[in-house]
């Protein structure tokens, strides 16, 4: 069976923060950041959480699907930012978004930066199994509440927001996920702060911010795109020539300019914001392709391949055709 999406669409956190006006708060300077990332500004929200910007983008790809809103019946939030342990942000975007219809399932997905690629992944599978029409997909997160503005390995590199897109099945477009995870390796990016009872307080320090060991990702994350694209070309059949964009979690670009190169990839063919975002986690992949549609990048037809990896450790693919 095939799947097509149909809709797609983002949210902006309110305030865009450059570089400089974060080394006024920690040691660092735009000159690192750019150098060693690619990142000149980030957006962080003020007011809104985690949902407001997935209802946001949701209701963007609603209107650019041009679907009635009753039809959809599965929602599913990529974050590892909620708004509370439960509900799940999708149930409270089913609510800000008016989709209480009864035959509406509604819930959270965390797989850290590869969160989206999985919930679209999951999408299909009820797609395809029959158990439901239209599904909204989201990426969301307010990473700026679990960042540590006194360490500067880290802060400088987050940002909030989120995208939607909304997935249906189709007669033509094809569709397919590469997903894998890898546990043994899941101290080198870590959130670990939630209520602990007494006695596990004892032995553990708890701390809700945002941990991680940047080269140990960095030598992860440029293997394990190596490996999604060699995959989902496998499994599709394609040569790399033949694929019109690909659109990876939005991390480093240093990171993508050594897979690139590596691979004999045209760096051209790789999208990329992060210079406007910094890295929004699950919201990466689905910000950037609401971007690429609204500025008339993703033409009917083209190939397309998103690639996740991130804290779990978790990586993984999608292929689709727009
Ligand atoms: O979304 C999940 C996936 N995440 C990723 O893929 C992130 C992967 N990792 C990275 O992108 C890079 O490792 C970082 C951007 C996190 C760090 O870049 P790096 O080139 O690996 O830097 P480093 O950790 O080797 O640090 C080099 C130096 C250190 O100083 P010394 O020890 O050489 O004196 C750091 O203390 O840069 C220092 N440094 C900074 N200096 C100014 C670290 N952060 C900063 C900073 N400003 N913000």
């Amino acid at each position: 069976m095939s799947i097509e999406i149909v809709g797609y669409g983002l949210a902006q956190a309110e305030q865009a923060v450059t570089n400089t006006e974060l080394s006024n708060t920690v040691e660092t300077s735009d000159a690192w950041i750019q150098e060693r990332t690619g990142i000149k500004q980030r957006y962080f929200s003020i007011h809104k959480n985690t949902s407001d910007l997935a209802s946001e983008a949701a209701m963007m790809a609603i209107q650019d699907a041009k679907i009635d809103p009753k039809t959809i019946d599965l929602i599913l939030v990529a974050t590892i930012t909620p708004d509370g342990m439960m509900p799940s942000v999708a149930s409270l975007v089913q609510a800000k978004c008016g989709l209480n219809e009864q035959n509406c399932l509604s819930y959270d997905i965390n797989a850290a930066c590869t969160g989206f690629i999985v919930a679209m992944q999951n999408a299909q599978a009820m797609l395809e199994a029959g158990f439901v029409q239209n599904a909204l997909v989201i990426g969301a997160e307010t990473l700026s509440k679990i960042l540590d503005f006194n360490d500067r390995t880290t802060s400088v590199l987050f940002g909030d927001g989120a995208g939607a897109i909304i997935m249906r099945r189709s007669s033509t477009k094809k569709m397919l996920h590469y997903t894998r995870s890898e546990g043994d390796l899941q101290g080198v990016l870590t959130s670990d702060g939630l209520a602990l009872n007494p006695e596990m307080q004892i032995n553990q320090y708890s701390s809700h911010f945002l941990r991680m060991q940047g080269q140990a990702v960095f030598r992860f994350a440029v293997k394990a795109i190596e490996d999604v694209i060699t995959k989902v070309l496998q499994q599709t059949n394609l040569h790399v020539d033949q694929i019109d964009w690909i659109v990876p979690h939005q991390a480093n670009r240093r990171i993508i300019e050594y897979v690139a190169n590596k691979m004999n990839i045209d760096l051209a063919k790789f999208y990329l914001n992060l210079d406007q975002y910094g890295n929004t986690s699950s919201a990466s992949i689905p910000i950037a392709l609401s971007e690429m549609k609204t500025k008339g990048l993703l033409k009917e037809g083209m190939r397309v391949i998103c690639v996740g990896f991130g804290a779990g450790l978790t990586w993984g693919g999608s292929y689709f055709e727009s």
